[in-house]
């Protein structure tokens, strides 16, 4: 049932603080965890590193001791959240197997969120990053192949596909054409940026976390793989960014974060099968009710205006949900596999002139190979065949399906 979270008191800021050992919980099993409870795992310490750094960014923009102390506060409980969510990965999940489950939640959340995205354009945007994220699953599910012997699916469970999207080599654009337009705040379903907020987030995770774990390796295969889709990752992060409105106020979107939390922790729980995980996001859906009143409070105080002019009357009934998303994926592959963006606008590759700055990049990046592709030539050079989970049947696009099937 939805309720409207700003009639709740949830627990107060200044009783949110835990103990170490409290902070320091026992982490999931990795060979028996549900991969969709990984997944929520992954997105929401990623939703609590998006707050903590917003709050950082928020405090070195104002002088009000008052403000200053209240960030202070509401960020150290953050904090305390993200040791909790992000400790419920083990030590013997490695950073590429954790990497898999990056790209399944980038996968499985994109898609979710396009499938319930009320505006055609901010659909465009889910559905156009949705198949570079899907293709980055396929790299680095034959890296592991590559470099242990690994079966990506141990991670998946066949949950989510894993075949080629549109090949990461084609997806380095310049710079200029990943800033999109934005949402007019006064008008955008708060549905709409809210899923904005939450992809915004996860991308930002997740550049961040392959920008920190790309040098792990000894091997060259590996760490210029990290390099190339780190850097497609911060072009996912330009690109959805762009999509906010920024006419809102530093107090405003501190309220917008803390109501995307309480959506999320509350869409967590819905479907948590793990009842110690589920009690987690419970109590810190309960944190996050009290970190939204301070919020509101500032905004009531600072601009005199009432959070509940800003957001919805009650929370969104459909939980934001991890579930397979097969067959919307394959009809994306199908009708936009050719997309590419010049400006603003998504346009069919063949509309783009031959020196358009698109050539250019892809020319000045690519020359000498790209660690994406070299992937696929060393497992083809091992095993005579690359590693591909296709549940549903040969790959929707005949240029994508293996060499010997063509
Ligand atoms: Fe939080
Ligand atoms: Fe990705
Ligand atoms: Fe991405
Ligand atoms: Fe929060």
């Amino acid at each position: 049932m939805a309720f409207d979270p700003l009639e709740q008191t949830g627990i107060a800021v200044e009783d949110q603080f835990r103990n170490w050992s409290e902070l320091n919980v026992t982490p999931f099993d990795k060979d028996t965890v549900d991969p969709y409870t990984r997944t929520r795992v992954i997105l929401m310490n990623g939703i609590e590193v998006e707050s903590i750094l917003f709050s950082h960014q928020f405090a070195r923009q104002t002088d009000n001791l008052e403000l200053k102390r209240a960030l202070a506060m509401s960020r150290r409980v953050e904090a305390h959240q993200q040791k909790v969510v992000n400790g419920l990965n083990p030590g013997d999940q490695t950073p590429l197997e954790t990497t898999l489950g990056y790209e399944q939640v980038a996968v499985d959340l994109t898609a979710w969120l396009a499938r319930h995205e009320p505006d055609p354009m901010l659909k465009q945007a889910l559905d156009f990053a949705l198949l570079e994220d899907f293709d980055h699953l396929y790299r680095y599910a034959n890296l592991y192949d590559l470099l242990y012997g690994g079966h990506a699916d141990d991670i998946t469970q066949h949950l989510t596909e894993i075949t080629p999207g549109r090949p990461t080599i084609l997806e380095h654009r310049h710079p200029h054409d990943e800033v999109r337009k934005h949402f007019e705040t006064h008008a955008v379903d708060p549905l709409s940026r809210m899923h904005v907020m939450t992809i915004v987030a996860g991308e930002q995770q997740t550049m961040n976390f392959y920008m920190n774990h790309g040098t792990d390796w000894v091997e060259p295969i590996a760490r210029g793989t990290y390099a190339e889709i780190a850097l497609i990752e911060e072009q996912h992060v330009t690109h959805y960014e762009s999509l906010l409105d920024p006419l809102d106020s530093w107090i405003a979107n501190w309220v917008f974060h803390e109501y995307n939390e309480v959506y999320l922790y509350w869409s967590m729980m819905q479907h948590e099968s793990d009842r110690r995980i589920k009690a987690i996001w419970e109590l810190h859906l309960n944190m996050e009710l009290g970190q939204l009143q301070v919020a509101c409070d500032f905004m009531r105080r600072y601009e005199g205006r009432d959070a509940a002019e800003l957001l919805p009357p009650t929370l969104p009934d459909t939980p934001v949900t991890f579930e397979p998303n097969k067959d919307y994926v394959r009809q994306v592959l199908a009708e936009q596999i050719d997309l590419r963006t010049d400006g603003v606008d998504y346009v069919d590759v063949d509309s783009l002139p031959s020196d358009h700055r698109y050539f250019q990049y892809q020319a000045l990046v690519n020359e000498g190979g790209a660690p994406s592709e070299e992937i696929i030539a060393q497992k083809l050079a091992k095993d005579s065949r690359e590693y591909r989970d296709e549940t549903e049947g040969e790959h929707p696009i005949a240029d994508l399906r293996p060499q010997h099937a063509r």
